[in-house]
């Protein structure tokens, strides 16, 4: 952190970029995490008088999204204008301020990845090598790896991916995998040779060391990165065979960019565009050299890309690397990843439909450090210190003042302080809060803030102005007192404005002011005209957070992992006969079947147990037509609890068989089992 005082300040360019989130998903509250922490820093970089660039845009590349458009039966084009129209206003919800949305799916970065790519091309950083990979006769496509499954070599567990099992933890290449079958088809795979291109990372071996040294890494990251290294580096597959949905490489027909080559070429891409508009030098931002700043927030699941291959790519096409890399953990919710049968698996845009967003902004921020470390969302304590912090401290001293300055003094503050010292204790913790914001140790300044808030309330409470204000001798004093108290929360609207900017907006307007800068904690307002207070936050109603479970808890399946196109299913726990003989399975009818309005993922069924009908909605869309289930028998758990879902009760549970995703098939018991007959 620069010092800073108004002799020798120096204005700071600083471009920053959080992980573009790809196109193939809604964004969801784990997403907001570096959303909210690169928006606060950047905020608050703007606030001390900065020149701030916040970029992004939505990553548009890859296998995944091919296949989730052929699924969905439209194009990728149609795939990724959808998503990024979602993103967009997700994201604008949440009050992230960035200052250009460019996806890398746009002709810019087409440019800019074959810029550089000829450029490693024309250094013999480019290597062709021929590989052997997972091939899809019927598909007729090249797998990746998370596209193969089969037993696991080691443990012999059935279903695990081509790369390591989830169940003894081994990993090892697709090629051991006992009987491996195609995700796609269900086929074995076949290996096919093919032509790949590497970028050769193993010669910045030198170059990547100083990086790990520098100070441009957490600590736990560059021990990470220094395991790597002992590991001995390898270079990198950049290249993808068609059919491949990307940006073709330039002289080789049929191959592709790899979407992680061009994905973060986009963050160059997104300051592109926006230093067009702006006007703003791109070049000096990005030449090797350039004492502009370059920050990456990113979640801890892809350091690799950010931190080995991204910078030995830009160092080898000639450009800055970055000054830092900001790693953040992966969110919790009450202690347990995120899921999608227990409602916590929650949707940016399901979260907005109940809460306001400062909550989140603020509860993430009083959580948030600097370290790579998973972030809990407790629900109850997220109620409870968004309404103890926020409702009850900080706007309870505007609203504990502003009546008494608007009904006895019109509005207007009186022109001296009744004392200096809340205002200089306010003053000098400044420079504290200020590093604490620039280290990104957002908790420890949330803490910093909301101790001068006690104090605030602590003056006022010794003061009494409710009392005072009866003693006609007295009523001055209350305009003081009041002051005080009002300047302190001005002051404290200044410190919180990077999390609460839609609040602290509110409050301007209350204090009848210009938008406040870090600056104006230096001069008091005095003799000023104020308008009339509003409350400018309510309190979390725990219902609100209810409703938003319930609203989450849409899909009956198994979790599936939004990060993979599969989902993922380990074996569960052992348990025992008891254990097992309490879930009760029935063969049941489906007498009738429905789509259900407003829902993507559910079937309304009517269940026959042999005289009793059952309603259950069934998370099995994707995979039947309604019409074609009517008269069919299946499997339920006729003992399952009710649940109370957003379109109705659903009572009980269809039992279907699948690999994760989409692909869904519903047990059928064999001919001759009759409804209501006990499955044992
Ligand atoms: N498209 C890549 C990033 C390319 S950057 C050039 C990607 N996309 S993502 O949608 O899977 O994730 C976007 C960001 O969200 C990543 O930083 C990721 O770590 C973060 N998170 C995704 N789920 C998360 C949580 N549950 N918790 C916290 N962050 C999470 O990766
Ligand atoms: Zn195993």
């Amino acid at each position: 952190m620069l010092a800073q005082s108004a002799t020798d300040f120096k204005r700071r360019k600083i471009l920053i970029t959080n992980a573009l989130p790809y196109a193939n998903g809604e964004l969801h509250i784990g997403h907001m995490v570096g959303f909210l922490q690169a928006d606060i820093w950047a905020r608050f970089q703007r606030l001390r008088g900065h020149q701030v660039s916040f970029v992004g845009g939505d990553d548009q590349h890859g296998t995944p999204i091919m296949l989730g458009a052929e699924k969905q039966g439209i194009s990728a084009q149609e795939l990724i204008d959808q998503t990024e129209q979602s993103h967009l206003e997700a994201l604008a919800a949440f009050h992230i301020s960035l200052d250009n949305y460019t996806s890398t799916h746009a002709p810019e970065n087409q440019e800019l990845c074959n810029e550089i790519y000829q450029r490693l091309h024309d250094d013999g950083q480019i290597e062709v090598r021929t590989i052997m990979q997972a091939y899809d006769e019927e598909k007729g496509m090249f797998l990746p790896d998370r596209y193969v499954k089969g037993t696991c070599p080691k443990c012999k567990s059935a279903d695990q991916y081509g790369d390591n099992c989830e169940v003894c933890g081994t990993t090892y290449d697709t090629t051991d995998l006992i009987e491996p079958y195609s995700v796609l088809s269900g086929k074995p795979p076949i290996e096919k040779a093919s032509d790949h291109y590497f970028f050769t990372v193993s010669a910045f071996a030198e170059m990547l060391e100083q990086w790990r040294s520098s100070d441009a890494l957490q600590p736990e990251i560059a021990n990470k990165l220094a395991e790597w290294f002992e590991g001995g580096l390898r270079d990198w597959d950049i290249s993808r065979d068609a059919p491949y949905w990307g940006f073709e490489i330039p002289n080789a027909p049929g191959k592709y960019f790899y979407v992680w080559l061009d994905a973060p070429i986009g963050y160059m891409a997104s300051h592109k565009v926006l230093c067009k508009q702006s006007g703003d030098d791109w070049n000096e931002y990005w030449q090797a050299g350039s004492d502009t700043e370059l920050y990456h927030f990113i979640g801890k699941d892809i350091v690799r890309f950010h931190t080995l291959f991204w910078p030995a790519m830009l160092h080898a096409a000639g450009f800055r690397i970055p000054t830092g890399v900001s790693v953040h953990g992966f969110l919790t919710v009450d202690g347990a990843k995120m899921s999608k049968s227990r409602g916590t698996f929650i949707n940016a845009a399901t979260y907005l439909e109940h809460l306001n967003p400062e909550y989140l902004r603020y509860y993430f921020a009083a959580k948030l450090g600097a370290g790579v470390v998973d972030m809990d969302l407790n629900l109850d304590d997220f109620i409870a210190r968004v309404n103890s912090d926020i409702v009850g401290k900080m706007v309870n001293i505007a609203s504990r003042c502003a009546g008494f300055i608007s009904k006895r003094f019109d509005g207007q503050l009186a022109n001296s302080l009744a004392t200096l010292e809340l205002q200089t204790s306010m003053q000098n913790a400044s420079e504290k809060i200020a590093q604490q914001y620039e280290n990104r140790e957002f908790s420890q300044a949330m803490r910093s803030i909301m101790a001068l808030a006690d104090q605030a309330n602590q003056y006022i409470d010794e003061k009494q102005p409710w009392v005072l204000i009866r003693d006609e001798n007295s009523v001055a004093e209350v305009q003081e007192v009041c002051t005080v108290g009002l300047n302190a929360f001005r002051m404290l609207c200044i410190y919180l404005k990077p999390v609460l900017p839609e609040l602290i907006k509110n409050a301007e307007a209350f204090l009848n002011v210009e938008p406040l800068s870090w600056v104006d904690l230096q001069q008091p307002l005095l003799d000023h005209k104020i308008n009339r207070f509003k409350p400018l936050m309510t309190r979390i109603e725990p219902d609100a957070v209810n409703n938003m479970i319930e609203d989450s808890k849409e899909s009956l399946q198994a979790e599936i992992d939004p990060n993979s196109p599969l989902g993922q299913d380990p074996i569960s726990a052992e348990i025992n006969y008891d254990e097992f003989a309490k879930v009760d399975l029935r063969v049941a009818e489906i007498v009738a079947a429905e789509h259900v309005e407003g829902a993507d993922k559910l079937l309304q069924l009517t269940l026959d147990l042999g005289g009793e009908h059952r309603n259950v909605f069934a998370g099995i869309k994707s995979a039947y037509d309604p019409a074609d289930l009517v008269g069919r028998k299946t499997v339920m758990v006729a003992n399952l609890a009710p649940r109370k879902m957003r379109f109705g009760l659903s009572e009980g549970m269809v039992l279907a068989a699948g690999p994760g995703g989409d692909e869904l098939f519903v047990l059928t018991p064999d001919d001759g089992a009759q409804a209501g007959m006990r499955v044992k």
